[in-house]
C-alpha cells in the first residue's frame, strides 16, 4: 500500500482518481477548499502542504484551470493565468514535493488532448498542456532516488457534458479510464511518459 497525495481531489477527474486509488492505497485528499487545503499555484502553500502531510510515495495532480476564449480575445493575462495555474502550479508540486517523496516514488501530472489536437478557444489550454508534457519529459531524466514522473493527457471526459460542444467529433473518455492511467503511473514502472487516454 502506498501513501498517495491527490491534489484536485474534489474535481471531476480527481473524485474518480481518489475512489480508484483508495481501493489499494492510502489517499490524502487536497484542494483549495477541501481536505488538506492548499493552492498549488502558491509555492509557500504547497510547501506547507507537504510539511503537514509528511512523506508520501506518490503525488498525483488532477488540477489546473485554463481560460477558454477565442484567440483574438486571449490577452496576456489569460496566458499568464494558464501558465500560473496549470503549468507552474504543477511544477510547484514537483519542486516543493521532491524532498517529501520517498525513494522509488512518483509524480503524476495532468495535461490534456489539446497539447496535440486543437479546438476553437483552446490556444491557452494547448500552450499549458504542451508545457506540462515537455516538463515531464525532461524532469524524468533528472529525478533522483528512482523517483518517476508521468503525465495523463485525457480527451474530453464523457462526464464533462458542458464541454462536448467545444470538442465536436472527439472521443469522449470515461473518468474511470482516466483513473486507470493514474494507476498505471502510480503503481507501474514507467517514467517520462505522456499517457494519452
Ligand atoms: N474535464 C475534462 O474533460 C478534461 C479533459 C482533459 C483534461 N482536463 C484537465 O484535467 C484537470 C482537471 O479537470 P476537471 O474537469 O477534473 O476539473 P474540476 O472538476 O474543475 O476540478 C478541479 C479540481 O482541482 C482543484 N483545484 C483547482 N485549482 C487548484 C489550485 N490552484 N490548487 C489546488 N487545487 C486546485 C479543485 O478544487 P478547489 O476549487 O477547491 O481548489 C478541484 O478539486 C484540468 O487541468 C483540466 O484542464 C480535463
Amino acid at each position: 500500500m502506498k501513501k498517495v497525495l491527490v491534489v484536485g481531489a474534489t474535481g471531476l477527474i480527481g473524485r474518480t482518481v481518489v475512489d480508484t486509488l483508495a481501493q489499494e492505497h492510502e489517499v490524502v485528499r487536497s484542494s483549495r477548499n477541501d481536505g488538506e487545503r492548499a493552492d498549488m499555484s502558491d509555492p509557500a502553500s504547497v510547501r506547507a502542504l507537504f510539511e503537514h502531510v509528511g512523506p508520501v510515495d506518490a503525488v498525483v495532480s488532477c488540477a489546473g484551470a485554463v481560460p477558454f476564449k477565442p484567440l483574438a480575445e486571449l490577452a496576456a493575462a489569460d496566458y499568464e493565468a494558464a501558465v500560473q495555474e496549470k503549468v507552474l502550479g504543477q511544477v510547484n508540486l514537483v519542486t516543493e514535493g521532491l524532498a517529501h517523496v520517498r525513494d522509488g516514488g512518483s509524480f503524476t501530472l495532468i495535461s490534456g488532448v489539446l497539447s496535440r489536437e486543437p479546438i476553437a478557444t483552446g490556444a491557452a489550454a494547448s500552450l499549458a498542456n504542451g508545457a506540462v508534457e515537455s516538463f515531464v519529459m525532461a524532469a524524468a531524466t533528472e529525478l533522483p532516488r528512482g523517483i518517476r514522473i508521468n503525465v495523463v493527457s485525457p480527451s474530453v471526459l464523457a462526464e464533462a457534458e458542458a464541454y462536448h460542444p467545444f470538442f465536436p467529433g472527439y472521443p469522449q473518455v470515461p473518468a474511470a479510464e482516466v483513473a486507470r492511467a493514474y494507476v498505471r503511473s502510480v503503481a507501474g514502472v514507467e517514467t517520462g511518459k505522456t499517457f494519452n487516454v
